[in-house]
């Protein structure tokens, strides 16, 4: 047995160690993911007003801001029992809905494209053969011209002529594993670049309804503050020009460029590389009208899609065997008395991330849940995304429980938001339209109890994420999260059960143990946010307690 370890992983947020052990035949028998930096946000919300608690929760993130902003503050509103207007929730979701585009776009091309697709191959492209494959994957392939091309193939060259690759420096580039040929890898590239600017027009987007992005300001306990941008026709107009855009991306680059993907990875597919207990949590939420909310909620055991389980939050509890946390106090216990850094082993702690389960499993979130879930469940407005990319890609559903299945589950997850975000417009325009223009449910303070406890459990684009607040003589009291990261890259526990990561992990093959591209494309399919991950829990008790569940996302 051999031991790789990469630390750091890159191309993720925040810091994240993995170590796998490999057979004589450079199988993966064994992993260990560590989250290697403590953070501790919970302890600078306590003793604070409660109402504060968004724009101090928003900080756990450089990334998702706004999730932790909202979860934050809905889990206040929870302890209160207050009701949130419902022009002020369309808001919320809006904000979040651009943000799971924003964040999955952003994702597939700049921080786990070049897993799949070599730069260096890419300037022996012929733009006329380039402009052809566009047109295998998509009717109207995105900006597919073959000038485009060339000026993107130059823009390459220029990089490589002067001795830098700039932001594609340090891939592992000409390894075995990448397939595509050199105009298939000029196509995407020309795409990670078009998606430079998309993120930018995201964020202005969002930035409408939330003041500013990162961290948006406008969510307040009861309401939002965004009150003139709603009731300007102008701002909905910029937001709607804005999203059409980006919806343009998607269908015609995103969603293509992922059926070519799994054409040319479809080995990996069929290897089932990537695939882990078939454990899957959704709390599912974004309702727009009476009758459709886009994600369903329910709990998936060893892939058994027939029997879905309702969401029950007191099934979670809190492992912390094997993460550094003891007793009462925290203890970084990663250094050997010499001063170098301990190697995970058998027994020993290995991350800051603690280790949720539910009833007693290990579970993966994100984007390949809330598909399961939601279509399993018989939701009918994201079947027809599915099934379509199932048809066209010639993939059964169990491969998508795989690390190409995980990108193809977040890019049909991008392209049905993208569609059907409009209606969410739609109802607010409609509440507008017919005198509701509330905002804000007015509330005195001081007549809210002084003690009281709440949480809030939300889809965000990596996965489910919960807020858990107590509120002790009008102040925070105690204070907790368990972000979708932390699920999803959570240690062993007690009983050595892995986390997800891990899990996945444990059977892929290594073309090259000295460059080990195929760990990166396990971990990164996950989209890891390691600074969400890392959560000081409650040194007394690992069990939760027990919270009634608020559907915050529910009209
Ligand atoms: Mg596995
Ligand atoms: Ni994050």
């Amino acid at each position: 047995m051999k031991k790789i370890v990469i630390d750091p992983v890159t191309r993720i947020e925040g810091h994240l160690r993995a170590e796998v052990e490999i057979d004589e035949n450079h199988v993966v028998r064994e992993a260990y993911v560590s989250g290697q930096l403590f953070r501790g946000i919970e302890t600078i919300l306590q003793n604070r007003d409660p109402r504060d608690s968004g724009l101090l929760a928003g900080r756990i993130c450089g990334v998702c801001t706004n999730s932790h902003f909202r979860a934050a503050i809905t889990a206040v509103e929870d302890a209160y029992g207050i009701d949130v207007v419902k022009n002020a929730r369309i808001i919320r979701d809006l904000i979040s809905l651009s943000l799971f585009i924003q964040d999955h776009v952003v994702h597939f091309y700049h921080l786990h494209l070049l897993d799949y697709a070599d730069v260096t191959k890419a300037l022996e492209a012929d733009p006329k053969q380039t402009s052809k494959i566009g047109h295998k994957y998509s009717h109207r392939p995105y900006a597919n011209s073959h000038e485009h091309y060339a000026s993107v193939k130059e823009k390459l060259q220029k990089f490589v002529k002067a001795g830098r690759l700039g932001l594609f420096a340090n891939g592992y580039w000409g390894h075995r594993a990448y397939r595509l040929s050199p105009e298939e890898n000029l196509l995407l590239l020309s795409h990670y670049l078009e998606a430079l600017k998309f993120q930018t027009n995201i964020s202005q987007a969002i930035a409408i309804f939330g003041g500013k992005t990162p961290h948006p300001q406008t969510i307040v306990v009861g309401g939002i503050t965004s009150v003139r941008d709603m009731l300007n026709p102008q701002r909905l107009n910029d937001y709607i020009f804005i999203m059409k855009e980006a919806k343009a991306f998607i269908d015609r680059a995103y969603l293509p460029d992922m059926r070519l993907l799994v054409d040319k990875y479809r080995e990996e597919i069929e290897k089932g590389a990537g695939r882990g207990n078939g454990n899957f949590l959704s709390v599912g939420g974004y309702r727009f009208d009476k009758a459709h909310r886009l994600f369903e909620e329910g709990v998936i055991f060893g892939e058994d899609l027939d029997h879905i389980q309702p969401f029950d939050a007191r099934k979670i509890t809190e492992n912390v065997e094997r993460a550094w946390y003891e007793g009462e106090e925290i203890r970084y216990t990663d250094l050997n008395p010499d001063g170098t850094l301990k190697t995970a082993g058998d027994k020993e702690k290995y991350s800051w991330i603690k280790a949720p389960r539910y009833d007693g499993k290990a579970m993966e979130c994100g984007p390949l849940a809330r598909l399961l879930v939601t279509y399993h469940q018989g939701n009918g407005l994201i079947k027809p995304f599915v099934d379509e990319f199932l048809q066209a890609t010639g993939l059964k559903m169990e491969d998508l429980h795989t690390t190409i299945g995980r990108n193809a589950a977040r890019a049909i997850e991008t392209a049905y938001i993208a569609e059907y975000l409009f209606r969410f417009v739609n109802t607010l325009v409609e509440n507008i339209k017919y005198y509701d223009t509330t905002t804000w449910r007015p509330y005195t303070f001081e007549a809210l109890p002084a003690a009281a406890k709440g949480n809030a459990f939300l889809e965000v684009p990596r996965g489910v994420l919960s807020h858990f607040v107590q509120i002790e003589e009008r102040k925070i009291g105690k204070y907790q999260v368990i972000a979708p990261t932390t699920w999803n890259a959570s240690p062993k526990d007690g009983s050595g059960q892995r986390g997800p990561y891990e899990e996945a992990l444990v059977g892929i093959r290594l073309q090259d143990p000295q460059k080990p591209l195929e760990v990166l494309r396990v971990l990164h399919a996950f989209d890891p946010c390691i600074a969400c991950a890392v959560h000081v829990i409650d040194p007394k008790g690992k069990e939760l307690g027990r919270f009634k569940i608020h559907q915050c996302c529910s009209l």
